[in-house]
């Protein structure tokens, strides 16, 4: 039987990237997905190429209207709700001297307080036995120049888990992260480097990941869909790190 059959997931930012591959997972394993994103074109092409097991429903996790209204449409659709995959995310890099107010809170905004919040806001529809997914980072427990910010906020991302885990524990739904490594998606162009700056990253993560190269969006949602399944039914509040061992050498 598939994985997830007859279970009902919303991923947030399941446009591109990782969030895309993991709806397309959670589908080919018998889930009904909602996705959403803030970018109308990309999230109606991602629908269609997902097909209609996948709801698409535009939502900017900075905003608790949206957030409110992404909960009223998730238990129209469903009623309740089994899997949770807290995914949107964006990340910039830049020196101390050149962060200013708005770099800072773009980024704590989406990554932080959006995750905070729509957890906050579908816990109410999560059922019994519920699996909350929250996507960090294998940077999590690192620093580097010019990560000051991004770095923080999944430091924060992966703090939710443990506490968010202990709060709805008791409701039998467990709360984990999990961290990728450097995944090539949309994501490395929206990050504010310039090519060389963006290949040098590149290659000094190639080099320091004991596998020697990148992940795949697919091999983050193959993890993803572990701690969605009941075959990690014992297993809440750790960070699944899914990086080629960059992070643990
Ligand atoms: N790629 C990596 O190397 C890597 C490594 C570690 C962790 N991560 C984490 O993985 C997650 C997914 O990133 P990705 O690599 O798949 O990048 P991506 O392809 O850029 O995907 C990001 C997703 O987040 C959505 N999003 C961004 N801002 C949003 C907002 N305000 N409201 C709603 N949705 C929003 C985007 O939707 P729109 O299309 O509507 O903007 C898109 O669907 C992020 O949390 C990122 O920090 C990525």
């Amino acid at each position: 039987m598939a994985r997830l059959q007859g279970k009902t997931a919303v991923i947030t930012g399941g446009t591109t990237g990782i969030g895309f591959e993991t709806a397309k997972q959670f589908a080919a394993e018998g889930a009904r997905v909602i996705i959403t994103g803030q970018n109308p074109e990309r999230l109606q092409t991602a629908a269609q190429e997902l097909g209609s097991q996948v709801i698409p429903v535009q939502a900017d996790v900075r905003s608790l209207n949206d957030l409110k209204r992404l909960a009223e449409r998730a238990e129209s659709e469903f009623g309740q709700l089994d899997i949770l995959f807290a995914n949107a995310g964006i990340g910039f890099f830049a020196p101390l001297n050149a962060i200013d107010e708005t770099f800072y809170d773009d980024q704590f905004d989406v990554n932080v307080k959006g995750v905070f919040f729509t957890v906050q806001i579908l816990a109410e529809l999560l059922s019994e036995g519920a699996s909350v997914i929250l996507n960090a980072s294998a940077v999590n427990e690192k620093g580097a120049a010019m990560g000051s910010i991004y770095f923080a906020t999944k430091a924060a991302v992966r703090s939710f888990a443990r506490s968010l885990a202990a709060e709805l524990g008791p409701r039998k739904i467990r709360v984990n992260a999990v961290s990728p490594g450097f995944v090539p998606t949309n994501f490395q162009s929206k990050m504010g480097l310039t090519q060389d700056a963006l290949d040098g990253f590149a290659t000094y993560v190639k080099q320091a990941a004991p596998l020697g190269r990148f992940g795949q969006p697919e091999e983050i949602a193959t993890a993803v869909v572990f701690l969605a399944s009941d075959e990690s039914s014992y297993i809440t509040a750790t960070d699944l790190v899914v990086d080629g061992g960059y992070m643990n050498v």
